[in-house]
């Protein structure tokens, strides 16, 4: 296993940035802030491969030699994410072209098309040298693949290998045809030839081909990355394989998808709100990962659900245009979160501030001020306080299912939709915050996930409902689990055709509505609900069949009409929100909808402010992590004894402004 049987703690290193006379500093620091894992040769290609096959590992022998001597363990990076000069120069072929069919240049980093045969010739190279010189070092403990797949391309590689990949998706160019409605404006193809990836167009963009590439290039992504995999699974299967996943609404990445193909899933994040939306993102990254994980270990057949925070920011938070200081305890408020939630560990971009270069500014470990910085110490106290939740364990605990799907998401930021502000992630985070907020411990699932053991079901606009999604969906329903629905969910199939008869479609018996017309309000609308709460984004003209009315629209065209409702279908109960609720609203809604399905909040006496999360091992009883988001001390009754201070606690726990507890409860 990857780890030292502690929790992970270190981050990005780059001794290449660096004369040798810093590294030793670099190890005695590591060493003082109890850093066990350090990813290594992240961005180092010009300097491990100075031309085309000639190798120079003298200096990373030195550093990995002086970590082992350290007892720091490696994750040994393999560099593909930045080529070198040399390589664009003599492969001009292989720089990325955008959607305009502008070939980008070398300047920065992730200048290569992932479908070049030349790049991907070139990467498996290096990896191969990295593999065949490093594989049984005894610092070695993990392979972290590149860095954040998530470019794209339209050059005629690409375009060539979409040919492909659809010709294997759809087998003909009928079935390709049917799927993408291209009776639509003229667009039937009669030859593969005709077919080119999304690229810039006069109009809207057909909805199927957008689809059907986002699709292929995470596949294309995926291939690049089991390439080098396999290739350091056979220098020696003992060591663990894994890429850092990057998180946002732009990757072109079905991260779910991908969780079976890596040995551990790590991913990086980087909140970007500044107020408690730091804390509510945090917590759903967290959960997000751990739903990939065991989705992942289903897919491999093993039982491991583990992951790591491969990369997060020490003391800042970059919002656009500006980055924010993170306040003192946040950091660890952070980490300990990830921790809560599962991952192994918290890592860090970066160990040491650079001098130069693009990213000069940004957060690390050692800032520029050196080790006498608030931002170290606050490093040595986190060291400490994950080496001493060792011994956490077990599964969180979770009664609500919250389904995610990133083909929903791209299916319905799509051109030509009735709104240009439907987002399933959206979607997501908000039925997300509203359970954080209402206390509630909650799992991310994919469609067709096991479901035993939840007792509430959220789709948080579910675009894309095949036929064995709605039938999962039904059985878990009619066998009496409890469904919380929201606007758009179950409205086309997987190839993103509506389906007909009136919205939404697939689950409209389930839910015993019948919906004919939307109502997407604009951007600074808002629509009354009955209820004193109120909607945003969309609306709709709702008539139940078989549904009961449990809030209304007030005023408006839509005045007195449903806007919220629940059916009794089978044993179990479907719940249809047919708009965006405001945050108490929603909160109020699913707190409602838990409750009747039986749950009860993690923590009930929890203060408003104050997060809990359960961690269960059959063997080992279980832990209470308590975070206090708000700037003054918390009293939250619970029993056990705090792993942080090493302290017993009978009654309650006094948690500081910002502060956290670890109980192990008896
Ligand atoms: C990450 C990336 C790092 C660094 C960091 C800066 O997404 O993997 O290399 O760029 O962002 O915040």
């Amino acid at each position: 296993m990857f780890s030292d049987g502690r929790l992970c703690f270190g981050g990005d290193y780059n001794p290449e940035q660096w004369p040798a006379s810093v590294w030793a500093e670099d190890v005695a620091l590591m060493r003082q802030a109890g850093v066990n894992l350090v990813t290594v040769g992240v961005f180092a290609w010009s300097r491990l491969e100075p031309a085309p096959g000639r190798y120079t590992f003298d200096w990373l022998d030195e550093v990995l030699d002086l970590l082992h001597a350290g007892g720091i363990r490696v994750a040994l990076a393999t560099p593909t994410a930045s080529p070198p000069p040399w390589f664009s120069a003599a492969h001009p072929g292989a720089l990325p072209v955008t959607a305009d069919g502008v070939r980008l240049h070398h300047g920065s980093r992730d200048t290569y098309c992932a479908a070049a045969p030349a790049y991907r010739t070139a990467a498996l190279a290096i990896a191969g040298a990295l593999a065949d010189r490093y594989a049984h070092h005894p610092a070695l403990a993990l392979w972290r693949v590149h860095n954040e797949y998530g470019t794209t391309c339209h050059c005629e590689h690409t375009a060539r290998a979409f040919r492909r990949w659809l010709a294997d998706r759809h087998g003909d160019l009928a079935a390709l045809n049917d799927a993408w409605v291209t009776s639509f404006w003229s667009q039937h193809y009669s030859d593969w030839t005709q077919i080119s990836t999304p690229r810039a167009t006069q109009y809207l963009a057909n909805p199927g081909q957008l689809l059907d590439f986002r699709r292929f290039w995470s596949d294309t992504l995926l291939a690049a990355y089991r390439e080098q995999r396999d290739l350091l699974h056979a220098a020696n299967p003992a060591i663990p394989v894994t890429t850092n996943y990057v998180l946002g609404d732009w990757v072109p990445v079905d991260h779910a998808r991908w969780a079976g193909e890596v040995d551990l899933v790590a991913v990086d994040h980087y909140p970007s709100a500044v107020d408690i939306g730091a804390e509510e993102q945090t917590a759903l990254v967290g959960d997000l990962a751990r739903g990939w994980a065991r989705h992942g270990s289903r897919h491999r057949g093993d039982a491991t659900s583990a992951w790591l925070l491969m990369e997060s920011a020490p003391h800042q938070i970059h919002t656009t245009g500006r980055a924010h200081t993170k306040e003192p305890g946040r950091m660890t408020r952070h980490s300990l979160a990830h921790v809560a939630r599962g991952s192994q560990g918290a890592m860090f971009f970066q160990w040491r501030a650079p001098v130069g270069g693009a990213e000069r500014f940004h957060s690390a470990l050692v800032p520029h001020a050196g080790p006498d910085s608030r931002v170290f110490r606050e490093a040595t106290a986190l060291g400490a306080a994950l080496h001493r939740l060792a011994e956490v364990d077990g599964q969180v605990e979770a009664g609500v299912a919250l389904v995610v799907d990133a083909a929903s998401g791209w299916a319905l930021r799509h051109p030509g939709m009735p709104s240009d502000r439907l987002d399933h992630q959206q979607e997501t985070a908000a039925a997300h915050r509203a359970l954080w907020h209402a206390g509630y411990g909650c799992d991310i699932v994919l469609p067709g996930d096991p479901l035993t053991g939840y007792r509430l079901l959220v789709l948080p606009a579910l675009y894309l409902t095949d036929d064995d999604t709605a039938q999962w969906v039904g059985e878990y329903v009619t066998g009496g689990g409890h469904l919380l629905a929201t606007y758009l969910s179950g409205v086309a199939d997987e190839h993103a055709r509506v389906r007909l008869g009136g919205y939404p479609g697939a689950l409209r018996d389930l839910l015993g509505v019948r919906v004919e017309e939307f109502h997407p309000l604009a951007a600074d609308d808002q629509v009354r609900l009955s209820d004193g709460g109120t909607g945003r984004i969309w609306a709709e003209t709702l008539r139940p069949t078989g549904a009961q009315v449990i809030t209304a629209y007030a005023g408006g065209v839509l005045d007195g009409q449903p806007a919220i409702t629940r059916h009794r279908a089978g044993s179990g109960t479907a719940w249809y929100v047919s708009t965006r609720p405001d945050d108490a609203t929603y909160r109020r809604l699913l707190d409602e909808a838990a409750r009747s399905a039986g749950l009860t909040p993690v923590c009930p006496d929890a203060p408003a402010g104050v997060e809990a999360v359960r961690r269960r091992a059959a063997a080992h009883g279980g832990w209470l992590f308590l975070f206090n988001h708000t700037d003054t001390p918390q009293r939250v009754p619970a029993r056990g004894t705090d792993l942080l201070t090493a302290t017993a606690v009978d009654e309650a726990v006094q948690l500081p402004p910002g502060g956290v507890a670890v109980l192990r409860e008896h």
